[in-house]
């Protein structure tokens, strides 16, 4: 990925934060909802089977109690006393109960498609309840349903028509399918229907709430973990970064940064420091030395070049220049055998051989013809020594007059 390595620290932090909390965040709001979905469902389903339970009990009792009352009084039968109860509990709720039997004898109570399907069902199987999310008309809607299983109070309506109270036979007439039920059968169920989509979103509104908390948070995360990693590594490694291309380019080791801190970053810009200072000490010594050095070639009491092998020089000292007749600036890269003149000079000067790991010249003294300022030519006694510890050699050469006696 040269893209994200060709981003700055800081931003590769926030990045990689940002999608570590906001995976964080996503997945912890997820499980929230989900959390708080299967909430609401149990809510509904223990909701839909205490209503059940009510309504059951309700006609259960009513059928037992109920004599003949109901010959004159069609609201004491069992079915409408718990229709009315029930329309009474759920007032002003979401929730939707009916009472719904496959040989029903009220049409209001006939069974939509689910409840006939679950109504065969509890015929065919003992089920104490069944319930499952559904979609009535799109909208999502909790469904649930408990048997009415009939007991012998029942039979006296439901039973065998001849036995069954006047205003039954008159209204359900001879073979009639409400008829002939038997203890422990399947006389119809408690259906209730819950819209969730309302309490969904009351869910998504809780949701969209925590997710803004939740983002409050994160972005104020991210801009104090980026505050710190600014002030404790991105600022301090730049600093030390400046001062690093200050030396290269000044060639002065005078900087020291400030450690703040006993961290990594602090052992960082302490090693650093010692640098420079072990730098800076060098850097005296060699000057001091070079100043001793140079002072002891001008005490010398003759010419003298260093030069490297192909005889490029690279120190004179006034003597030298004063023979030659050209200045140290002019002298600093020119050939010595500019001077020391003569193909012999060329070849046989500075040439070596190794002895004992050491570097030794095949001629350390000789008499060569050297040209002097005013392009004078003057027989010359020259010494040279090479250098042992430099690679390539260096050799310094002493130039000194032939006495004449
Ligand atoms: C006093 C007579 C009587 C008794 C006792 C009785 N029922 Fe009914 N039942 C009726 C009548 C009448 C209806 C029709 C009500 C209506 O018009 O809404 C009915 C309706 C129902 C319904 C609704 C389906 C339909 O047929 O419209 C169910 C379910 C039901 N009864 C179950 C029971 C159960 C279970 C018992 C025993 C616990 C019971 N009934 C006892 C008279 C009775």
């Amino acid at each position: 990925m040269p893209w994200f390595n060709n981003l700055q620290l800081r931003t590769k932090f926030n990045l990689i934060m940002s999608l570590l909390l906001v995976f964080l965040f996503l997945t912890a709001a997820f499980l929230t909802y989900r959390k708080q979905q299967q909430l609401i469902l149990k809510f509904a389903e223990d909701n839909s089977r205490i209503l059940a339970r009510q309504i059951i009990e309700t006609r259960d009792y009513m059928s037992s109690a109920v004599r003949d009352e109901a010959e004159n009084n069609y609201d004491l039968v069992p079915q409408v006393v718990a229709t009315q109860v029930a329309k009474k509990i759920t007032a002003g709720s979401p929730y939707y109960v009916r009472q719904v039997s496959l040989r029903y004898r009220n049409p209001d109570n006939r069974p939509d498609n689910y409840e006939t399907a679950r109504l065969k069902n509890f015929s065919l199987q003992k089920l104490a309840e069944s319930s499952s999310m559904e979609a009535v008309d799109g909208k999502r809607t909790f469904r649930y349903l408990q048997p009415m299983v009939a007991v012998e109070s029942c039979l006296a309506c439901h039973g065998d028509y001849d036995k069954a109270p006047a205003f039954v036979r008159a209204r359900f007439p001879r073979g009639h399918y409400s008829y002939n039920y038997k203890v422990g059968e399947v006389i119809g169920a408690v259906s209730v229907s819950i819209p969730m989509a309302g309490l969904y979103r009351q869910i998504g509104a809780n949701m969209k709430q925590d997710l803004l908390y939740r983002g409050g948070i994160f972005f104020i995360i991210i801009l104090v973990m980026g505050w710190i990693l600014r002030r404790n590594i991105i600022d301090p490694v730049k600093q030390l970064a400046v001062s690093i291309s200050k030396v290269t380019r000044t060639g002065s080791y005078a900087d020291r940064l400030p450690s703040l801190t006993n961290d990594e970053i602090g052992t960082l810009i302490g090693s650093f420091n010692d640098l420079m200072q072990e730098l800076q000490q060098k850097d005296q010594q060699s000057s001091e030395i070079d100043a001793r050095y140079r002072s002891f070639f001008e005490m010398v009491p003759s010419a003298v070049v260093t030069c490297m092998q192909d005889g490029r020089i690279i120190m004179s000292n006034q003597r030298a220049e004063k023979l030659f007749g050209v200045s140290r600036k002019g002298l600093l890269g020119e050939s010595i055998f500019d001077f020391i003149i003569g193909e012999a000079a060329r070849n046989e000067l500075f040439a070596t051989y190794l002895k004992d790991g050491r570097i030794r010249l095949v001629k350390e003294n000789s008499f060569q013809t050297v040209r002097c300022s005013h392009d004078r030519l003057t027989l010359m006694e020259i010494a040279i020594a090479a250098s042992e510890g430099d690679q390539p050699p260096l050799f310094t050469v002493i130039l000194r007059k032939i006495l004449t006696v």
